[in-house]
């Protein structure tokens, strides 16, 4: 277990003795271990950036300098050696107020980075900025970087004296309101001073005695389990206790009912917490082991002994859809959801005389949501014998729901809670992780905490499902659209997580914007042994805007007319309807491509520019949003309390991942008590713990801000009318205690299938699940070396509808933060489930110079949602369902190699570069999904429900 050995360095100024295992820790383990825990450690390898420290006047990090390399009297500065919550740096400020901090995990680490920079240069250039961080490895997931160099550059202006701190610091405009304004969120104090605990940080706080949890994954796609031996691990003094399935509880299945009608087989494939007959992929367990320290329990996991029989492993749906393949779940084929869709006339025979037809197949990968932050959860009975969960989650009452079943307890006995979170983007809206601390609580009746490594957090998390795609297009010489065919298949994995939500949109979302008059169209989905699927922003869209787009822009190539220029012919305008059937909500697609124009007209003119001097550059176009909301029943509920000296507590569990429930929350309520005056130092939130906080549903699907919104309406509404006095003014809180008024309302707002029909035909298609909509239309300018295969994104830009702005600030870091990952995900993301598949870097995570520091968001002002709060919608999606096409579709016109298997990573552009060198067809073969597309639309006519 190594040595321990002891010597003194200086931490922030003041010298420090540290003891230490000389064999094992790092600097970064000391300084957490010392209470400076504002020293993160995500990937723990060195690739994050988010162990960032100062260390004899150079910037390092410390999870990968081992303590016993650290210089005796070596000068550490962390980040709270930068600046405090009543002194903050200039760095820190700026942080704050461009809005720098989302889930603010990556923080500390970049501010002390840029501590260090400007240290070094007093007046860096944004690009020197840029190189900086990309050097030193700063990964920020969420918020898309453009913030972050906009930060540095106020920050050294103040330390050269240029501007002030109180410039730089946030103040409502004289006259400005509250909503729709910049108002930094709440807790971006703390996230910039590093005084937010996330789950690690919990976990090292912990009162009395914790059991420290280890996880023992299988470590192959698919194997039966014949015998488990314990013995070896449980005799390892300071081990508690190996846990297996036979220790849990309740059913051990956390399967989630697939709300497609048009189902094989029964139900969904059982997806267990602890597996005890069959492992489905590398990720799953079949032990945890308890023990008095994380060391011990992970030596101990080695020691855990499992005789697997190797069954036969598919790792995409091509190949256990074949006839031959073993069928993975029981009384689930592999291939076990179907949606048809139809609009129009017959498609066959239009084909058969359209002078224009363009078609393709497509894939696009297992995308890893890549936070920065592992993850990380506690369980402990509480004061009430509750069992209490902290965790990260999107849905602390649906997943609470979810795993009580599972771990064999009532749901009202179990009490959960989210920790701040090192983001998330998806992959928490199930709980198979953090129902495993249920498990042990009540396996070992003891407080328990468990930190995943990165490369258990990359394989036992959820990821984006992969898509295969078959379509084609007809379209008239000048070019319009006469008809659409697709058959796509998506591969849900190992377990089907919430893919059948996601799959139903395979269907509704592409080619939104455009008026398709004739389409016919099969979804399919089934199991795989790759990553099981679950939510990340856009939730389908990317995957089936990889079609989509792709397809009308080789029509718009084929017939010669610009691509600008073809979605503006096929643009949907009143009297139009969407593929399936209805019409749209609004017909903002002519206004969103008028303003694109101006820019994709500048980036036409750059690449053509370019292009004269050799280079490869062009321009690409995205057309298409997202929906908002679950799209069946939902339910939102936030309450309102007024308390002594004027304070508002508010009580919700909108799910904070970063994206900024806290500034939501804060910022409707602002403006629905506007009567009152209240200001933001008024209002505490009361959140995400559902012993304290009603249920407001699922923190996804952009629903949040359109859900609590309108629910917080109500709330205030109840209050202000128990307030009210008859000449009109407010009663105080003492007021309302003398007179006997309840202080607390609630909201609620329920939506049952909403849209104009309950939910789409599982005939035909047609329908609408949605009663609010996000649009979008994006332009990238990109440059492709054709000698490396390696691509740029030099500027984007994109105009949205998104209804009225809440807080700017945070729609600004879903915009730059959603186009991030859509740039990621044309170019880099995958999660192959390899063994390499450990880390982000290896993941693909784009630093910060993959990501062009030129980003235009521009907003559609003409159409509140007429639903919405104040005429708000919700707006994460819309930034990345479609962002990645202008990418894709730039590559091809920079240099005309077509991708259609995602991502663009360089080996496959110059692949295509090649072939085209050599005259060949970039036009890859046909998929197959075990049956035919038209045989299957047949089986489905014949057998309507
Ligand atoms: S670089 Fe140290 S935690 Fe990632
Ligand atoms: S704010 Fe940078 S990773 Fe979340």
């Amino acid at each position: 277990m190594g040595k321990i050995s002891r010597k003194s360095i200086v931490i922030n100024g003041a010298q420090r003795h540290v003891v230490y295992n000389s064999e094992k820790d790092s600097l970064a383990n000391v300084l957490r271990r010392f209470g400076l825990t504002g020293t993160k450690i995500g990937c723990d390898k060195g690739v994050c950036g988010a162990c960032s420290v100062i260390m004899n006047n150079k910037l390092v990090r410390a999870c990968v300098i081992k303590m016993k390399k650290v210089p005796e009297y070596a000068e550490i500065t962390t980040i709270e050696g930068i600046g405090t919550p009543d002194n903050l740096h200039p760095i820190q400020m700026a942080w704050i107020t461009h809005g720098g901090a989302q889930c603010g995990f990556c923080t500390p680490g970049f501010i002390v980075s840029t501590y260090a920079l400007l240290l070094e240069n007093k007046s860096p250039t944004r690009e020197e900025v840029r190189k900086w961080y990309t050097k030193n490895k700063n990964v920020c997931r969420c918020t898309g970087y453009k913030q972050l160099v906009d930060a540095a550059m106020d920050a050294a202006a103040v330390l050269r004296g240029e501007k002030t701190m109180e410039d730089i610091t946030w103040k409502l405009g004289e006259g400005e309101e509250y909503y729709g304004s910049s108002l930094p969120r709440p807790t971006a104090l703390a996230k910039v001073c590093g005084t937010i605990d996330y789950g690690d940080d919990i976990g090292l706080k912990m009162p009395g005695t914790v059991a420290y949890l280890a996880p023992v994954m299988a470590g192959v796609p698919h194997a039966r389990i014949k015998s488990i031996d314990v013995s070896e691990a449980e005799a390892i003094p300071g081990v508690i206790k190996v846990i297996t399935a036979a220790n849990v509880q309740g059913s051990n299945d956390i399967s989630f009912p697939a709300v497609v009608p048009r189902q094989k087989g029964q139900g969904a494939p059982k997806f267990p917490l602890i597996c005890d007959e069959v492992v489905n992929r590398r990720g799953d367990i079949y032990a945890i082991v308890a023990a008095v320290s994380t060391d011990i329990a992970r030596e101990a996991a080695k020691k855990v002994k499992a005789d697997l029989e190797i069954l036969p492993s598919y790792m995409n749906v091509l190949e256990s859809f074949a006839t031959d393949a073993l069928q993975l779940h029981p009384n689930v084929p592999n291939q076990y959801l179907f949606a048809p869709l139809y609009k129009g006339k017959d498609t066959e025979e239009i084909f058969e005389e359209a002078p224009v037809v363009v078609e393709g197949s497509w894939h696009s990968q297992h995308e890893p949501h890549l936070t920065i932050e592992p993850d990380v959860f506690q369980g402990y009975w509480d004061e009430d014998g509750m069992l209490t969960i902290m965790s990260k989650t999107h849905d602390l009452y649906g997943c609470r729901d979810e795993l009580a079943p599972a771990i064999g307890l009532e749901p009202e006995m179990i009490r959960m809670v989210n920790n701040p979170a090192g983001g998330c983007f998806g992959y928490s809206t199930i709980s198979n992780l953090f129902a495993l601390a249920g498990v042990a609580v009540m396996t070992i009746n003891m407080p328990v905490s468990m930190t995943l490594t990165y490369e258990e957090h990359m394989h036992m998390t959820g990821k984006r499902s992969a898509t295969y795609s078959n379509g084609r297009l007809a379209c008239s010489e000048d070019g319009m659209i006469e008809a659409v065919e697709f058959d796509v298949a998506m591969d849900h994995g190992s377990y089907a997580g919430t893919a059948s939500i996601a799959f139903g949109n395979l269907i509704s979302v592409p080619f939104q914007g455009y008026n398709i008059p004739n389409i016919k169209a099969l979804a399919r989905a089934g199991s795989s042994n790759h990553a099981f699927t679950c939510a990340y922003r856009g939730f389908g869209g990317p995957q089936i805007y990889t079609m989509s787009e792709a397809l009308t822009d080789m029509a718009a190539e084929a017939v010669g007319v610009d691509a600008w220029e073809f979605r503006k012919k096929n643009v949907a305008v009143p009297g139009d309807l969407t593929i399936n059937s209805r019409p749209y909500l609004t017909y903002t697609y002519p206004q969103l491509l008028d303003m694109i124009k101006v820019h994709y007209d500048e980036f036409k003119k750059i690449a053509d520019d370019a292009k004269k001097e050799g280079r490869h550059v062009g321009v690409g176009i995205g057309m298409g949003g997202f929906n908002v909301g679950k799209g069946f029943i939902d339910h939102c509920e936030n309450d309102i309390e007024l308390c002594e000296r004027g304070y508002i507590n508010v009580y919700n569990t909108w799910q904070d991942l970063g994206q900024g429930a806290d500034i939501g929350t804060m910022t409707h309520v602002l403006k629905n008590l506007e009567p009152l005056g209240v200001t933001p130092d008024k209002v505490r939130l009361v959140t995400n713990d559902t012993k304290l906080a009603p249920d407001s549903g699922l923190s996804a699907a952009s629903r949040s801000h359109y859900m609590s919104g309108r629910a917080l309406i109500e709330a205030c509404n109840k209050l202000l009318d128990a307030m009210r006095k008859e000449d009109g003014t407010y009663r105080t809180y003492e007021e309302m205690i003398e007179e006997n008024i309840p202080t607390r309302y609630r909201g609620h707002v329920d939506e049952v299938g909403y849209g104009l029909d309950p939910c789409q035909d599982p005939n035909t298609g047609e329908g609408s699940r949605f009663k609010s909509y996000t649009y979008g239309v994006s332009t990238a300018l990109v440059e492709v070396d054709v000698n490396t295969g390696k691509t740029e994104v030099l500027k984007f830009a994109i105009a949205v509808d998104i209804g009225k702005i809440g807080n700017m600030l945070s729609v600004e870091g879903q915009a730059y933060g959603g186009i991030s990952h859509g740039i990621g995900f044309a170019l880099s993301e995958d999660y192959d489930a390899s063994d390499k598949a450990n880390n982000m870097a290896y993941c693909g995570v784009p630093s910060c110079e993959m990501i062009p520091d030129d980003i235009r968001v521009d907003y559609y002002a003409g159409d509140p949602r007429p639903h919405g709060p104040h005429g708000s919608s919700g707006c994460a999606e819309v930034f990345q369902a479609c962002t990645h096409m202008p990418v894709i579709n730039g590559i091809n016109n920079a240099c005309g190699v077509r991708i259609y298997d995602l991502p663009a990573t360089p080996d496959k552009v110059k692949a295509g570069w090649q072939k085209l060198q050599n005259g060949e067809d970039l036009t890859p073969p046909k998929y197959f999904f075990g049956t035919e597309f038209e045989d299957e639309l047949e089986y489905i006519r014949e057998n309507p429900i």
